[in-house]
């Protein structure tokens, strides 16, 4: 194909700049190479795998042009419009800037410019009969693969999974907090792997460390030392199986998975866990006077609120939090993830003013994993019937802070 170029291009005289208004020479001269080139298109700053702008590349220049217009990704009234331009040309807002990005981004955007506009020229082209379904061009993937594997999408998983858990950190990692100047003097600037915000956090996490382990996401630092099964400066703050583990670790192997392409149809994607949008916050729960068979074991805290209107407790939890009891303390303590259904409007009053909770009547549910089922499979559930010990009601005002917590008696959860 390249030779027949070369030869057509010497014998045609076509200028070095442009290949003018032949459909197929500009796809020859501009979007082929395009198809060749090894280097990542620049769909691929969104599109985290399955989607690359050579799977809409054809043979010839006939069928990719037939294939992109039957797919809608050209508008042959007015070519500029064309969807697939309007592809090329999106940036994600949230990522550094790149100059060897932005130049193939440049490339693809003028090459498919020029071709689009050529072929629509063409007036015996425009008015083809339609491809089959087997002849388009596209990622091969099923769309719902596809789109899972968006940045996105990623990133609002980054949120829930681990930026929604990051106080179970405390500050010791947070960027710019007063806590972690001190540990960053003394062990550099890795400490503070907490960003302002999830998205630049998650870009550092995935550009510029080696915390995720995508061959054996298990063995991941970002969870062997919580875990403190790699020596941590913070001791033992995840336990295998904890809300805070679980999170951590379903992002990284989907990320992993992503990345490695595992998913091949839409039921092997994640299921949707719940339709609640989790919130991390400094505000602490205590239990005291913890009996003795609780000691060491995890205990699991599910909190509901008082909904006056109703005269009953609300439907939807609000808030979760789990830990190992303190035996020897004779005490639970943690900070609280709080929660609010998608789309309403505590959700909405959340995101734009941070979480907080309303002082009231409140019920926790506490769950305590005697068996130690989740220490043996992560991901298991815990048997409600089995684990529930008891609920307890008692008056909040929810102070954010270790020194301002919420505690009631153990002995006021009343067992089932
Ligand atoms: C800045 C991030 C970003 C870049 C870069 C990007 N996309 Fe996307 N893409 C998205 C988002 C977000 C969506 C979903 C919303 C939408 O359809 O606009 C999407 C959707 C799509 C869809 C629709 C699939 C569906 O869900 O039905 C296609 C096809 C697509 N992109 C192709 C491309 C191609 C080809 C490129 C490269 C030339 C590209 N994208 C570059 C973010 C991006
Ligand atoms: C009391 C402070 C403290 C707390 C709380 C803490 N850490 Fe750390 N962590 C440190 C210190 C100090 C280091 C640096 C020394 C080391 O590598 O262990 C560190 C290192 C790390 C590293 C390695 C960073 C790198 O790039 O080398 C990871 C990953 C990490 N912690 C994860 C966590 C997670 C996840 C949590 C919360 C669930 C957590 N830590 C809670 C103090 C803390």
């Amino acid at each position: 194909m390249h030779h027949f170029f070369l030869s057509f291009l010497i014998l045609t005289g076509a200028s070095e700049t442009g290949a003018g208004d032949n459909p197929k020479e500009v796809f020859e001269k501009r979007i082929l190479p395009i198809f060749k080139s090894p280097n990542p298109s620049s769909c691929t700053e969104c599109h985290l795998a399955n989607l690359d702008i050579k799977n809409y590349i054809l043979s010839t220049s006939e069928k990719t042009f037939l294939s992109m217009r039957d797919q809608g990704l050209v508008n042959t009234k007015e070519p500029e419009k064309s969807r697939i331009l309007k592809f090329i040309s999106m940036k994600d807002p949230s990522s550094k800037p790149n100059m060897i990005l932005a130049k193939t981004r440049d490339e693809e955007l003028r090459a498919f410019s020029e071709w689009i506009k050529a072929c629509c020229k063409d007036e015996a082209l425009i008015k083809m009969p339609k491809l089959t379904q087997e002849e388009l061009g596209h990622p091969e993937k099923p769309i719902e693969v596809v789109r899972h594997a968006r940045k996105d999408r990623l990133l609002e998983s980054f949120e829930q999974n681990i930026w929604a858990m990051r106080f179970r950190c405390m500050n010791c990692h947070t960027s710019g907090h007063p806590d972690s100047v001190k540990l960053q003097k003394e062990h550099g600037d890795r400490v503070t792997w907490f960003k302002k915000t999830p998205a630049e956090t998650m870009d550092y996490i995935l550009s510029k460390t080696k915390l995720i382990d995508l061959e054996n996401p298990e063995k991941s630092l970002l969870l062997l030392k919580p875990l403190n099964e790699v020596k941590h400066g913070g001791g033992k703050k995840f336990i295998i199986g904890d809300l805070g583990y679980q999170s951590f670790r379903n992002w990284i192997e989907d990320y992993a998975r992503i990345k490695g392409g595992t998913y091949k149809t839409a039921t092997d994607l994640p299921k949707q866990s719940n339709n609640q949008t989790q919130f991390a916050t400094e505000i602490w729960f205590k239990i005291n006077n913890t009996p003795a068979d609780w000691g060491d074991k995890l205990l699991l805290t599910t909190f509901y609120m008082w909904d006056e209107k109703l005269g009953n407790w609300e439907k939807d939890p609000i808030a979760v939090s789990d830990r190992l009891v303190w035996g020897k303390g004779k005490a639970w303590q943690h900070t609280i993830t709080v929660m609010a259904p998608k789309g309403s409007e505590r959700e909405a009053s959340w995101k734009k003013s941070g979480p907080s909770l309303a002082p009231g009547k409140y019920k926790v549910v506490v769950q305590v994993d005697k068996e130690g089922v989740l220490a043996k499979a992560w991901n298991a559930t815990l048997d409600e019937k089995t684990t529930i010990v008891g609920t307890g009601e008692f008056n909040a005002n929810w102070k954010p802070g270790n020194g301002a917590m919420t505690a009631i008696d153990a002995a006021n959860i009343k067992r089932q």
